[in-house]
Protein backbone atom coordinates (compact mmCIF):
# COMPACT_ATOMS: atom_id res chain seq x y z
CA UNK A 1 0.00 0.00 0.00
CA UNK A 2 2.95 2.78 0.94
CA UNK A 3 4.87 1.39 -2.12
CA UNK A 4 1.76 2.08 -3.88
CA UNK A 5 1.10 5.34 -2.96
CA UNK A 6 5.12 6.14 -3.09
CA UNK A 7 4.42 5.17 -7.19
CA UNK A 8 1.42 7.51 -7.46
CA UNK A 9 3.37 10.14 -6.56
CA UNK A 10 6.44 9.68 -8.09
CA UNK A 11 4.89 9.21 -11.31
CA UNK A 12 2.61 12.78 -11.08
CA UNK A 13 5.85 14.60 -9.51
CA UNK A 14 7.90 13.00 -12.35
CA UNK A 15 5.37 14.49 -14.86
CA UNK A 16 5.14 17.69 -13.89
CA UNK A 17 9.15 18.03 -13.41
CA UNK A 18 9.37 16.69 -17.43
CA UNK A 19 6.75 19.49 -17.44
CA UNK A 20 8.98 22.04 -16.15
CA UNK A 21 12.42 20.69 -17.60
CA UNK A 22 12.09 19.40 -20.86
CA UNK A 23 14.48 16.98 -22.64
CA UNK A 24 16.75 18.66 -24.69
CA UNK A 25 18.25 17.20 -28.20
CA UNK A 26 20.58 13.81 -27.86
CA UNK A 27 23.54 13.69 -30.02
CA UNK A 28 25.38 10.69 -29.24
CA UNK A 29 29.27 10.82 -29.51
CA UNK A 30 31.45 9.29 -32.23
CA UNK A 31 35.06 6.96 -31.37
CA UNK A 32 36.48 9.96 -32.79
CA UNK A 33 35.44 12.24 -29.81
CA UNK A 34 36.19 9.87 -27.32
CA UNK A 35 39.49 8.08 -27.97
CA UNK A 36 41.68 10.01 -26.48
CA UNK A 37 40.26 10.90 -23.08
CA UNK A 38 41.25 9.68 -19.87
CA UNK A 39 39.76 9.09 -16.53
CA UNK A 40 41.22 11.60 -13.63
CA UNK A 41 39.89 11.34 -10.26
CA UNK A 42 38.88 14.94 -9.54
CA UNK A 43 38.79 17.86 -11.20
CA UNK A 44 41.97 19.21 -9.03
CA UNK A 45 44.05 16.91 -11.07
CA UNK A 46 42.56 18.30 -14.13
CA UNK A 47 44.07 21.67 -13.06
CA UNK A 48 47.37 19.78 -12.75
CA UNK A 49 47.21 18.78 -16.15
CA UNK A 50 46.48 21.80 -18.01
CA UNK A 51 49.19 24.43 -19.15
CA UNK A 52 50.93 26.60 -16.57
CA UNK A 53 51.35 30.15 -17.56
CA UNK A 54 48.46 30.37 -19.79
CA UNK A 55 46.40 33.34 -20.24
CA UNK A 56 43.10 31.86 -18.78
CA UNK A 57 39.39 32.59 -17.86
CA UNK A 58 36.80 31.10 -15.31
CA UNK A 59 33.34 31.55 -16.56
CA UNK A 60 31.04 31.30 -13.25
CA UNK A 61 33.10 31.83 -10.14
CA UNK A 62 30.98 32.99 -7.05
CA UNK A 63 33.25 32.83 -4.29
CA UNK A 64 36.44 32.15 -6.25
CA UNK A 65 37.59 29.06 -4.35
CA UNK A 66 38.08 27.09 -7.50
CA UNK A 67 39.55 30.06 -8.72
CA UNK A 68 42.18 29.44 -5.88
CA UNK A 69 43.04 26.30 -6.88
CA UNK A 70 43.56 27.44 -10.64
CA UNK A 71 45.65 30.40 -9.22
CA UNK A 72 48.00 27.57 -7.15
CA UNK A 73 48.01 24.39 -9.40
CA UNK A 74 48.50 26.57 -12.64
CA UNK A 75 50.24 29.39 -12.36
CA UNK A 76 48.56 31.53 -14.93
CA UNK A 77 50.20 34.66 -16.45
CA UNK A 78 46.92 36.26 -16.51
CA UNK A 79 43.77 34.54 -15.03
CA UNK A 80 40.64 36.45 -15.76
CA UNK A 81 37.29 35.67 -13.58
CA UNK A 82 33.36 36.37 -15.20
CA UNK A 83 30.72 36.00 -13.03
CA UNK A 84 27.68 38.48 -12.91
CA UNK A 85 28.20 38.34 -8.94
CA UNK A 86 24.14 39.45 -8.31
CA UNK A 87 25.03 39.07 -4.87
CA UNK A 88 27.50 41.76 -3.38
CA UNK A 89 28.69 39.85 -0.17
CA UNK A 90 29.77 37.09 -2.66
CA UNK A 91 31.74 39.35 -5.14
CA UNK A 92 33.09 40.85 -1.74
CA UNK A 93 34.53 37.20 -0.76
CA UNK A 94 35.74 36.25 -3.96
CA UNK A 95 37.82 39.45 -4.00
CA UNK A 96 39.36 38.44 -0.92
CA UNK A 97 39.35 34.84 -1.98
CA UNK A 98 41.53 35.77 -4.75
CA UNK A 99 43.69 38.86 -4.30
CA UNK A 100 44.30 39.91 -8.12
CA UNK A 101 44.19 43.04 -9.82
CA UNK A 102 41.38 45.14 -10.58
CA UNK A 103 41.03 43.79 -14.75
CA UNK A 104 40.87 40.36 -13.37
CA UNK A 105 37.48 40.58 -12.18
CA UNK A 106 34.24 41.02 -14.84
CA UNK A 107 31.34 41.36 -13.61
CA UNK A 108 29.35 40.64 -17.14
CA UNK A 109 27.68 37.62 -18.31
CA UNK A 110 29.89 34.86 -19.91
CA UNK A 111 28.61 35.19 -23.36
CA UNK A 112 29.01 39.14 -23.05
CA UNK A 113 32.85 38.77 -21.90
CA UNK A 114 33.18 36.22 -24.50
CA UNK A 115 32.03 38.15 -27.34
CA UNK A 116 34.35 41.20 -26.33
CA UNK A 117 37.46 39.50 -26.56
CA UNK A 118 39.62 38.69 -30.06
CA UNK A 119 39.89 35.69 -31.62
CA UNK A 120 42.48 32.93 -30.38
CA UNK A 121 43.47 34.86 -27.42
CA UNK A 122 42.89 32.44 -24.40
CA UNK A 123 45.34 29.16 -23.30
CA UNK A 124 42.11 27.76 -21.93
CA UNK A 125 38.63 28.22 -20.23
CA UNK A 126 36.36 26.74 -17.69
CA UNK A 127 33.10 26.92 -18.15
CA UNK A 128 30.53 26.50 -14.39
CA UNK A 129 27.80 29.05 -15.00
CA UNK A 130 24.01 28.53 -14.67
CA UNK A 131 24.51 24.79 -16.58
CA UNK A 132 21.15 25.33 -19.20
CA UNK A 133 21.45 23.50 -22.75
CA UNK A 134 21.00 26.81 -24.32
CA UNK A 135 23.51 29.16 -22.51
CA UNK A 136 25.95 26.24 -22.49
CA UNK A 137 25.89 25.74 -26.51
CA UNK A 138 26.45 29.34 -26.88
CA UNK A 139 29.68 29.65 -24.16
CA UNK A 140 31.11 26.39 -26.15
CA UNK A 141 30.44 27.92 -29.54
CA UNK A 142 32.17 31.65 -28.16
CA UNK A 143 34.82 29.83 -26.20
CA UNK A 144 35.97 28.02 -29.78
CA UNK A 145 36.52 31.44 -31.24
CA UNK A 146 38.70 32.83 -28.51
CA UNK A 147 40.60 29.87 -27.35
CA UNK A 148 43.97 29.44 -29.15
CA UNK A 149 43.66 26.71 -31.42
CA UNK A 150 45.54 23.87 -29.64
CA UNK A 151 43.83 25.36 -26.26
CA UNK A 152 41.15 23.92 -23.69
CA UNK A 153 37.86 24.23 -23.68
CA UNK A 154 36.89 23.32 -20.31
CA UNK A 155 33.76 22.93 -17.70
CA UNK A 156 32.56 21.38 -15.07
CA UNK A 157 29.09 19.94 -14.29
CA UNK A 158 29.12 17.78 -16.86
CA UNK A 159 26.18 15.53 -15.53
CA UNK A 160 22.05 15.36 -16.03
CA UNK A 161 20.81 16.92 -12.53
CA UNK A 162 21.31 19.44 -10.09
CA UNK A 163 23.05 18.91 -7.07
CA UNK A 164 19.90 19.67 -4.89
CA UNK A 165 18.81 16.62 -7.60
CA UNK A 166 15.75 19.06 -8.79
CA UNK A 167 16.76 20.93 -11.79
CA UNK A 168 17.48 19.39 -15.36
CA UNK A 169 21.03 20.21 -16.58
CA UNK A 170 21.46 20.74 -20.36
CA UNK A 171 25.56 20.16 -20.08
CA UNK A 172 25.95 16.71 -20.94
CA UNK A 173 23.43 17.67 -24.21
CA UNK A 174 25.71 21.02 -25.26
CA UNK A 175 29.04 19.46 -24.63
CA UNK A 176 28.49 16.73 -26.69
CA UNK A 177 26.70 18.25 -29.23
CA UNK A 178 29.20 20.81 -29.81
CA UNK A 179 32.05 17.79 -30.11
CA UNK A 180 30.00 16.26 -32.84
CA UNK A 181 29.26 19.18 -35.20
CA UNK A 182 32.56 21.44 -34.45
CA UNK A 183 35.02 18.05 -34.11
CA UNK A 184 36.15 18.51 -30.81
CA UNK A 185 37.84 15.36 -28.86
CA UNK A 186 37.47 14.78 -24.97
CA UNK A 187 40.86 14.69 -23.89
CA UNK A 188 39.56 14.43 -19.95
CA UNK A 189 36.87 13.56 -17.90
CA UNK A 190 36.46 13.64 -14.25
CA UNK A 191 34.95 10.95 -11.84
CA UNK A 192 33.77 12.50 -8.90
CA UNK A 193 31.75 10.32 -6.61
CA UNK A 194 28.80 13.34 -7.06
CA UNK A 195 28.68 13.10 -10.75
CA UNK A 196 29.63 16.68 -10.76
CA UNK A 197 32.39 15.91 -13.43
CA UNK A 198 34.86 18.34 -15.42
CA UNK A 199 35.65 17.90 -19.08
CA UNK A 200 38.61 18.95 -20.83
CA UNK A 201 38.19 19.56 -25.24
CA UNK A 202 40.65 19.72 -27.83
CA UNK A 203 39.94 20.43 -31.05
CA UNK A 204 40.41 17.31 -33.33
C1 LIG B 1 28.34 27.05 -9.61
S1 LIG B 1 28.82 28.71 -9.38
C2 LIG B 1 30.51 28.72 -9.88
C3 LIG B 1 31.38 27.97 -8.94
C4 LIG B 1 32.87 28.06 -9.20
N1 LIG B 1 33.24 27.84 -10.59
C5 LIG B 1 33.56 27.01 -8.33
O1 LIG B 1 33.83 25.91 -8.85
O2 LIG B 1 33.80 27.31 -7.15
C6 LIG B 1 28.00 29.45 -10.71
C7 LIG B 1 28.25 30.97 -10.83
O3 LIG B 1 27.90 31.34 -12.15
C8 LIG B 1 27.36 32.64 -12.14
N2 LIG B 1 26.57 32.75 -13.39
C9 LIG B 1 25.39 32.15 -13.69
N3 LIG B 1 25.03 32.45 -14.93
C10 LIG B 1 26.01 33.25 -15.44
C11 LIG B 1 26.24 33.86 -16.72
N4 LIG B 1 25.37 33.70 -17.72
N5 LIG B 1 27.35 34.58 -16.88
C12 LIG B 1 28.26 34.73 -15.89
N6 LIG B 1 28.09 34.17 -14.66
C13 LIG B 1 27.00 33.43 -14.45
C14 LIG B 1 26.56 32.71 -10.85
O4 LIG B 1 26.44 34.06 -10.43
C15 LIG B 1 27.40 31.84 -9.92
O5 LIG B 1 28.23 32.64 -9.12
Amino acid sequence: MVNQLKKVIFKGFEALWSRWYPKHPEVSLQDKNLKNCKVLAHRFDLLDKLPKNGVVAELGVEYGLFSKEILQRCEPYELYLIDTWPNKSIHEECLKNTSLGERSYIQKTSIEYLNSLEENVLDWIYIDTDHTYGTTKAELEAAAKVVKPNGFICGHDYTSISYGGLKRYGVVEAVNEFCVAYSYEFIYLTSETTRHISFALRKI
